[in-house]
């Protein structure tokens, strides 16, 4: 995903959750209403941050690294610069209601220029369903609609329950970033469109099929939304209309690269249909993709390729054209039982999503459809797109770097079903550092070393916070692991070893969570560099601070209720995407890599997870057994 991270350049209280009216722009001048009585983000104190900056760079650079890190650090302490880049942090944390969050939008999302799909966008996938045909498939996205519209009835009255983290309440903003919303591409700088206080709200979806997209009205003039009947009914208008395939995958475009999509789209738009079609697409409250069954896989392949369908379509060939990649929300459903989604990262992190396919998933298997009264509604209509030469090359080439970024798309989704977080609370161990120790022993295992790791956490019990970063490679984790290879060791000792492993990644979490975690201020001293005009400080620059941001191993809890997973692209060409949703009795973990790597592969990297998990079950049982 993830610009969970900065790619650029820079690599560089039971608050009821009130809203202003209509949805406000991603801007720190938005009011704050709902967030009143949350806390503003601190500016963690400047010696802790090096002191802990050094602390993760122990178990990953060479001594003769780590001592020249040590000269800088301590020069950038003393010399003066760190004091004033800090002092310019704080001032900005006392003007702003978060001194992170616009840097953080804009630096790890909008002005990331990799192409969205499989790089920044998450796809998360749903249990196949139980449908095998288009009368199957249209009942199914008929009641997701409605389920979503039900769901965006709690935004719209204000009633959407305040979320807690350690009995903190939470950020709720994101939930009012998630529908009518969509990234315009620009050609350095992308932007997100949101509707502006004021404007009569969007009333219609947009649906996609055979690549060609159609408004969907999903009100009624009363303002009531449709019926799942009645949405049932425009969803068969829109396929018998959509049945030729041999149309031009407009949507494809939103794939490319940034700077190439930022051209194309002012090539696109320059014809007025087709800057009015694209505009009904990105104001419309989400999309939804009735796709095209896929190539038929084994059943034990079955959830990597939904996968794969998730974050890129499967090609030019398949269903990479019917998606409009820039939408913050859309739904896929496939005609061969296939269900999931894809979101554009800027306005919102996992959870809030998750959150909200939770509710619909439960509204859905509340739902049957009532036959209701037939009033006539219209047709829906069908958005229309003239293919100038200009757009149909945009096109083709697209299609072209679409298929080489599915060719190089290595996904494996492990279900692991040994146990889930049963195990480790029986044992008194946090369930996610348990888990994130075994993607460190499984790494280990593979390639004898261990590599810089982030895992997400979030930072919504501050106003407008998104997320800092874990840093789960730590002292106790290498020893750790380093025990389980080493044949001289005793379980007794591992376990131990583990225990400690354990607690340090929960202390770890608890500061990050808590606003004290190291990588976004250190973010923030380096963007105040720039925006000061001062030479960039050395501390940032050297071979140390590269390897600690090379993330081989990128990953992110994303629990839910429903029985899915989320998953995303690598960070770098040499390294894995790891999100998992651990349940009380089995865990599910999508891995990705890049077939274009020699030395990563997906498939054995998720199958040395399932032994890691499986050899720590054991170790925690047999040093039970002996202590009894
Ligand atoms: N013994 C027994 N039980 C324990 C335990 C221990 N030592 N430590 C924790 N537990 C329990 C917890 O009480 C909790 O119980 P619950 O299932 O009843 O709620 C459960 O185990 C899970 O706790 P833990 O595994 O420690 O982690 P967490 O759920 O608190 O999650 C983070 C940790 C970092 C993932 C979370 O704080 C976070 O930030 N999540 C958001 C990440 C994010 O934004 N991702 C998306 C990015 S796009």
């Amino acid at each position: 995903m993830l610009a969970l991270f900065v790619r650029t350049t820079l690599r560089p209280g039971a608050v009821k959750p009130r809203r202003l009216p209509g949805p406000v722009p991603h801007t720190q001048e938005r009011p704050l209403v709902h967030q009143a009585g949350l806390p503003k983000l601190p500016v963690p104190p400047l010696k802790q941050t090096c002191e802990n900056y050094l602390a993760t760079l122990e178990p990953i650079v060479s001594e003769e690294e780590l001592g020249h890190t040590r000269e800088l650090v301590e020069e950038f302490l003393k010399g003066g610069v760190g004091e004033r880049l800090q002092k310019g942090l704080e001032r900005r944390a006392r003007k702003t209601h978060n001194w992170l969050s616009e840097w953080w939008m804009q630096s790890a999302y909008l002005d990331c220029r990799m192409p969205v799909a499989v790089y920044t966008s998450p796809g998360v996938v749903l249990p196949r369903m139980h449908f095998q045909d288009r009368q199957g498939q249209m009942r199914f996205a008929a009641k997701l609609i409605a389920g979503v519209l039900e769901f965006k009835k709690l935004i719209d009255s204000d009633t959407l329950p305040v979320e807690y983290l350690s009995k903190k309440p939470l950020c709720m903003d994101q939930y009012y970033q998630i529908l009518s919303s969509c990234r315009i591409p620009g050609p350095k700088r992308d932007t997100v469109l949101k509707q502006a206080i004021g404007k009569t709200p969007p009333t219609h979806i947009t649906v996609v099929h055979n690549f060609q997209f159609f408004v969907l009205d999903v009100y009624n003039s009363d303002g009531t939304p449709l019926t799942v009947d009645q949405l049932y009914m425009q969803l068969e208008k829109i396929w018998n209309t959509s049945l030729q395939t041999n149309k031009e995958p407009v949507g494809i475009l939103t794939s490319q690269h940034r700077n190439t999509w930022g051209k194309a789209y002012n090539n696109l738009i320059k014809d007025k249909t087709n800057k009015e079609s694209v505009r009904a697409i990105q104001k419309s409250i989400f999309t939804v993709c009735l796709d095209a069954p896929m190539p038929r896989v084994s059943d034990e392949l079955y959830m990597s390729r939904v996968a794969a369908q998730m974050l890129h379509g499967g090609g030019a060939r398949w269903n990479s054209g019917n998606r409009w990649f820039d939408k913050t929300l859309q739904f896929i459903v496939g005609e061969d039982g296939t269900c999931g989604l894809v979101y554009e990262h800027a306005p919102s992190e996992g959870p809030p999503i998750v959150f909200l396919i939770d509710y619909v998933v439960k509204y859905m298997q509340k739902t049957e459809i009532v036959r209701s009264p037939m009033v006539p509604l219209s047709m829906p209509q069908k958005l229309r797109f003239n293919i100038t030469p200009e757009v149909k090359r945009d096109i083709e080439k697209a299609k072209q770097n679409m298929n080489i970024m599915v060719h190089d798309l290595d996904v494996n989704v492990l279900m692991f079903t040994d146990y889930g977080k049963n195990v480790p609370k029986q044992h008194n161990l946090s369930p996610d550092a348990f888990i994130q120790m075994a993607f460190q022993l499984a790494y280990f295992r593979m390639y004898s070393v261990c590599c810089a790791t982030y895992e997400s956490a979030s930072l919504r019990m501050f106003q407008y916070g998104r997320t800092d970063a874990i840093r789960v490679t730590t002292k106790e984790s290498l020893k750790f692991v380093q025990s389980m290879q080493d044949p001289s060791k005793q379980n007794a000792e591992r376990l131990a070893l583990l225990q400690k492993a354990t607690q340090r990644h929960k202390e770890n979490a608890y500061n990050a969570i808590h606003g004290q975690a190291i990588d976004r201020h250190l973010l923030g001293l380096r963007l105040q560099a720039i925006e000061d005009l001062t030479s960039m400080p050395e501390i940032f620059m050297d071979t140390s601070f590269a390897v600690a941001h090379h993330y081989n191993l990128l990953t992110s809890q994303v629990g839910s209720k429903t029985d899915c997973v989320m998953c995303f692209g690598p960070m770098v060409p040499d390294g894995y995407g790891v999100c998992y949703n651990p349940m009380d009795e089995h865990i599910n973990i999508a891995v990705t890599a890049f077939n274009s790597c020699e030395e990563t592969n997906a498939a054995k990297y998720a199958q040395t997870v399932n032994d890691a998990l499986v050899d720590m079950r054991a170790l925690l049982e047999d040093t039970a057994t002996a202590q009894q």
